[in-house]
Formats: structure tokens, C-alpha cells, sequence
């Protein structure tokens, strides 16, 4: 079925200049973009986004490094958008990120691989209202 899924374009790719680049292969792949703006994360608010990651030890260097510049948001649209997409961004870790993946192309680091997809439809929802209103969503 045709669904959404949530991604962000993250500060290491948005200061080198990549974000058309990604956003280039993101609909080649045929997704749609059903919303899309360029905003900054407090360092409060990334550790809202990210809360499920609070316990883990690099939690804090995380909500420094997505608070370290502005992020490009977006919500998508696709025949299975989750898993396809996850797809073609890659592994978290850039160094196992398969050819022709947005991470294995942009990636920096385990830290600053590029880009953001989220891990299911209710995840999806959950992070796509985050960043936008409903009225934002078309
Ligand atoms: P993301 O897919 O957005 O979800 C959580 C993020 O935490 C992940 O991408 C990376 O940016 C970061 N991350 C995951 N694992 C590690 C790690 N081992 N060390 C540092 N950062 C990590």
C-alpha cells in the first residue's frame, strides 16, 4: 500500500551543500515529497526527537551534533515508503552501507551519516508531527 514515511537531511549534509543532491536521488527513487521545510533543533528538542536513544552512551554527542546546524525535515509518500526507504539510505554505520545508498555516498560517520529514516509506520507518524502541522502535510 501506498505510505509515508519520515526522513531529515542532517547538519553535516546541509552545510557541504548535498541537500539537493540527496533530495535528487530521494525522488528519482520514486518517492513524493508530501512536506518539506529547513529548520534548527535546539539541543532540547533533539533530545525529544531522539529520547528512545537516552540511555545509550552516544546520546548527548548526538543531541549536540543535530543541534549544530539547520536540518532539512520532510515526510514522504511511496508504495511501502518505510522499508523502501531505509533501503535506499543505507546502514546507520557508513562503512556498511551498500553502493548507491545516500549513506554510502554522503555519510561521514556513524554520527553524521547524512540522513534520517525512520524505523515503522507508527514511528513515522509519531516523528512526521514533530516537524509538521496536519494542515502542512499534503
Ligand atoms: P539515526 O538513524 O537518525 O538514528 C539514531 C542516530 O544516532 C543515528 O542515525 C546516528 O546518527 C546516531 N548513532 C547511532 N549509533 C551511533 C553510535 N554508535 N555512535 C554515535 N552515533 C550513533
Amino acid at each position: 500500500a501506498t505510505n509515508r514515511t519520515f526522513t531529515m537531511i542532517k547538519p553535516d549534509a546541509v552545510a557541504e551543500g548535498n541537500s539537493g543532491a540527496i533530495i535528487k536521488m530521494i525522488e528519482e527513487a520514486g518517492f513524493r515529497i508530501v512536506a518539506i521545510k529547513k529548520t534548527l533543533l535546539t539541543k532540547e528538542r533533539a533530545g525529544e526527537f531522539y529520547a528512545v536513544h537516552a540511555e545509550r552512551p552516544f546520546y548527548g554527542e548526538l543531541c549536540d551534533y543535530m543541534s549544530s546546524g539547520p536540518i532539512i525535515p520532510m515526510i514522504l509518500e511511496k508504495e511501502n515508503a518505510v522499508l523502501d526507504f531505509r533501503t535506499l539510505i543505507g546502514a546507520t554505520n557508513p562503512a556498511q552501507a551498500a553502493e548507491g545508498t545516500i549513506r554510502k555516498v554522503f555519510a561521514k560517520s556513524v554520527q553524521a551519516n547524512a540522513i534520517h529514516g525512520s524505523d515503522s509506520d507508527e514511528n513515522a507518524a509519531i516523528e512526521g508531527f514533530f516537524f509538521f502541522a496536519g494542515v502542512e502535510q499534503f
